[in-house]
């Protein structure tokens, strides 16, 4: 199966589930975890966040309550039904949505000062060519977090029991995409792999 078609599986899988997402979720609970979350990563109120992957716009709601009037979101996602339905909840000027891929950003270099991938990481089919994009998009000390709220064994059962067009999308042990992220120009600040969590946080080029 050629890249393309790959891509539009996996479309066409997003697509069919979006209007589940959000009753498979508790929305408060998220969003408070979020916020705790967004406390302990030091998110400043003007940053401009790509949340990419952004679904049903569950990260980019919290962000928007965690920014102020200068902040910015970009919301990227490859499914326009995803988007569609994040559109309908969320009316804020603050967003620009935006279909796209993680390996091809429609974004202007340097534009983010961070980016989070929450839930979404194992669904990119060239992480390599995706930590080149996100160098580019980042300004100089820009952070990028990935986040999941469940376990890597949890994550991978999901995805290994769904449909075929996921079914190979797995997360590596943080540890692994950990050496990546260095390989690629960034630091890697901090890795959790538990439980109850997978998270990465890394900073383009060194931070102080
Ligand atoms: C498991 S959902 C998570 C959605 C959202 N981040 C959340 O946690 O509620 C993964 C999302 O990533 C999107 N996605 C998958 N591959 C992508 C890619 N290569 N580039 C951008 N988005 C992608 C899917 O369309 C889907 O909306």
């Amino acid at each position: 199966m050629s890249a393309e078609q790959q891509i539009d599986g996996r479309i066409a899988f997003f697509d069919s589930i979006a209007d589940a997402w959000d009753g498979w979720h508790d929305l408060p609970l998220l969003e408070a975890r979020l916020q705790a979350e967004f406390d302990a990563l030091g998110v400043q109120r003007g940053e401009c966040v790509l949340d990419i992957g952004c679904g049903t716009g569950n990260l980019t709601k919290a962000l928007l309550s965690r920014l102020d009037s200068a902040g910015r979101v970009f919301a990227v996602d490859i499914s326009p039904v995803m988007l569609e339905r994040a559109q309908n909840k969320i009316n804020d000027p603050r967003v620009c949505w935006l279909q796209g891929a993680a390996h091809q950003l429609p974004l202007a270099d340097g534009s983010c000062d961070r980016i989070i991938c929450f839930s979404a990481w194992p669904h990119f089919e060239d992480p390599e060519a995706v930590l080149a994009e996100f160098g580019r998009v980042l300004r100089a000390g820009g952070h990028v977090q990935i986040l999941h709220y469940i376990s890597r064994e949890e994550v991978n059962q999901i995805h290994s029991e769904a449909h075929p067009s996921v079914q190979a999308d797995l997360l590596a042990p943080a540890s692994e995409v950990a050496v990546l992220f260095e390989r690629n120009g960034f630091e890697v600040l901090s890795v959790a792999d538990d439980a109850s969590c997978y998270a990465l946080n890394a900073c383009k080029g060194r931070c102080l």
